[in-house]
This record gives C-alpha cells, structure tokens and sequence, in this order.
C-alpha cells in the first residue's frame, strides 16, 4: 500500500507526526511526504518537523501564501502533477486548511482514495474559510477518520454513508502524550511566576481593526493581574503593526515570536490558564487539564466544552475578564480526558487503513 500524506501549516504537522511514525512500523507500507508550504517561515515550519521527528518532506510544493483562491489554486496545479507521477494508492489529508481541500480536489477527480484525518468538525459558521474546507473535504473523502463522537453525527446529517466513518481518536493528543514529558519551557524574558498563555491569530479576531483594539485593551487590563505570554502570528503581527500609535501600552502583555512545538506544550502545561482562537489549544488544554478561554462565538470542537477545560467567550470582553477571575479564584473548569484522546490514535488508523485496504 502506497500511502501519500499532505501537510502544509502549523496545524498539520502535530497530526501527521505520529501517523508517519505508526505506519513506519509496517514494512508493506510506502509512504511519501509532500509538505505544500503554506507556511514557509522557519518558526511555523521547519522547527516543527525537528521537534516532532517528522522526516523531510519527499516533495515540496512552495506555493507561499497569497489569496485564498490563489493559494488553494497553486497547490492543486502543482499538486496534481506530483500525485500523477507518484500514483500513491491513498492520498491522506489532514484538518481543515487550504492544503487540505486542495489535495483532496485534486484526488478525488484522479480517482484516488482520499482519507481525512480529524473529519466532521463543524462549527456551523461559513464564514470561518476552515469551515468551507471541512465540508468540502469530507463530501471527497473515502474515508472519514473522527476524533470525536459527534462527528459522525456532522457527516450523518450531510448524508455521508455510516460505513465511511471511523472514530480513532485524536491523533494530536499522540503527539501530546508523546513530547509532554520533554516539554521545555523557553526563556521568556521579564517573566516570573504565574501568568497566561495567549495565541491569536483567526481573520475574525485580527482583521477588522475596531474588534482588535478591543480585545488588546481587555488583554491590557487582564494582564495587569496576570502576565500574559503572547507568541505572536505573523498575521496578527501585521494587524497589530497597522494599528499604530492606537495599541494600548501593556508592559505585562509579553509579546514573543511564534514558538516551537515543545515550547508550546511546555507553556500551556505551566499556565495558570490559556485564552486562545486556536483549534489546537482547545484541545491540547483539554488534554493537560488546563483552564482554556476561547475568543470566538463557536467551536468545532465542542467535546472541548462539554467533556474538557474550554469555554467559549466569543468576543464578550466583559465575560472574559469575568472567566479570568474566576480561574484566579480557584473556580476555574475542570474536566475529564475525552474518549480516544489516549496516545493511540494513529495506531487505530493504521489497523483501519490495513483492514479497509484489503476490502477494496
Ligand atoms: C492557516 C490556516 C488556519 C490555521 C493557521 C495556523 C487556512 C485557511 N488557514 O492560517 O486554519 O489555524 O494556518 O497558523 O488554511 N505568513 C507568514 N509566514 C508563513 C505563512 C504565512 O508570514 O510561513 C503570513 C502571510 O502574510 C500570510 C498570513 O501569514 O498572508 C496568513 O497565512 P495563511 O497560510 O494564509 O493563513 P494562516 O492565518 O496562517
């Protein structure tokens, strides 16, 4: 079996580690790497793929970043001539980015298998541009790989057959399990003590200027109880920087370049709570039982609310600052570990493509 994995950003590179790592076990598996380069900068890439032992990408598309429609359009063109060259058997996507429904297009026109890994989230908003790529991915999907429950649900009532449809778990929380006991905390200067961990970086949140301003003055304020660590988004660093002389001065708002993957979890691990828009972050703080906030109306991933650490804040300052002092009262969320979220995930993927593969 000749298995063909796409990454392209941040987010994906968690997940296809302990894939790669699990089907490297099987000496009838061939697999090839292409990594996309939707992110192309050394600190949302490179320092991913040492830190989580992922080999070097067989093929490198380097579409860069550009428009929606230009970036997803580029890595189609160069995507289809590899994929032809290469006739993998399967075509393995993961999450919800550009690259995602990109290579899956361009698959499932060749007539090649397409298996999603973390298929039927939903947030239920169209407006969110992963959103889009969820749904269309999971309509191209041959198999459908789930984290959670209630995914299987999501594919249900858009009318995908049941017999698609896997839950293994949730392959980020492998590669959880797998660093947490390595996780070093990085040096921040001027920080000692407690404090919060923030990331932000979602077009809602940053792209129009009134929205932004007011979520930094909360953060302003908020940070003056507790120091807020902030590794900032190259997009977020663009929107801030646009904002000029109007950005509130927040000496206890430390703001640090974007941080590797063991930094991260080392961060989140020893935060006395965590305001985020990342999908990962819900989930990761879920995993480590961490108090998670998250600045957006809804979630994709909703088993974070209601089995772990997260609550939604949408972007409510007033409630933030309410959840805020009720974690440093001692009365923040706890919660319990969802089911699957057990290290084991990509080996249940592999018994499912092993199984799947000899019925086909
Ligand atoms: C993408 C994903 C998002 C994910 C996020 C994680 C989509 C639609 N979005 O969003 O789901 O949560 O990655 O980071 O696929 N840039 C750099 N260096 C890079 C890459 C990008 O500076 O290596 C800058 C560029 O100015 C670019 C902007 O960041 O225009 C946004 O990058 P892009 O890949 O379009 O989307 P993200 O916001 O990173």
């Amino acid at each position: 079996m000749h298995l063909l994995h796409v990454v392209g950003a941040r987010p994906n590179f968690m997940k296809v580690a302990p894939v790669i790592r699990a089907f490297r076990e099987r000496s009838d598996v061939e697999q090839t790497l292409v990594h996309t380069g939707q992110h192309y900068d050394p600190n949302l890439s490179d320092i991913f793929f040492e830190q989580l032992e992922i080999p070097r990408p067989d093929i490198s598309l380097e579409v860069g970043s550009g428009s929606h429609a230009r970036q997803t359009a580029e890595i189609m063109i160069r995507f289809e001539e590899k994929v032809l060259e290469r006739q993998p058997d399967w075509v393995m996507v993961y999450g919800d980015i550009n690259s995602t429904v990109a290579a899956a297009l361009v698959a499932a026109k060749l007539g090649i298998k397409v298996a999603h890994v973390e298929a039927g989230l939903r947030s239920f908003d169209r407006t969110m541009p992963e959103e889009l790529n969820r749904l269309v991915t999971d309509q191209l999907s041959d198999l459908l790989l789930t984290s959670s429950p209630e995914a299987e649900v999501n594919l249900a009532k858009e009318g995908v057959s049941g017999e698609k449809v896997q839950f293994v778990g949730n392959v980020m929380i492998d590669t959880v399990r797998y660093l947490v006991d390595k996780a070093q905390m990085p040096d921040i200067p001027g920080l000692s003590g407690e404090y919060a961990l923030l990331t932000m970086h979602r077009p809602s949140n940053v792209d129009v200027p009134e929205t932004l301003l007011r979520i930094l003055t909360a953060l302003r304020d908020i940070s003056e109880k507790l120091p807020i660590v902030f590794p900032i988004h190259p997009r977020t660093k663009a929107r801030i920087a646009a904002l000029g002389g109007d950005v509130p001065e927040a000496p206890h708002l430390i703001v640090v370049d974007p941080v590797g993957y063991v930094e991260s979890l080392a961060l989140q691990k020893h935060a006395k709570l965590v305001m985020t828009d990342s999908g990962g972050l819900q989930e990761e703080t879920t995993a480590l039982g961490i108090p998670c906030l998250t600045i957006r109306e809804n979630t994709e991933r909703p088993i974070t609310v209601t089995e772990g650490t997260n609550t939604l804040i949408g972007t409510d300052m007033d409630l933030l600052r309410t959840e805020v002092d009720k974690i440093l009262t001692g009365n923040g969320k706890a919660g319990r570990i969802p089911d699957n979220w057990d290290g084991r995930a990509a080996e249940r993927i592999v018994n499912v493509m092993a199984s799947v593969s000899r019925h086909i």
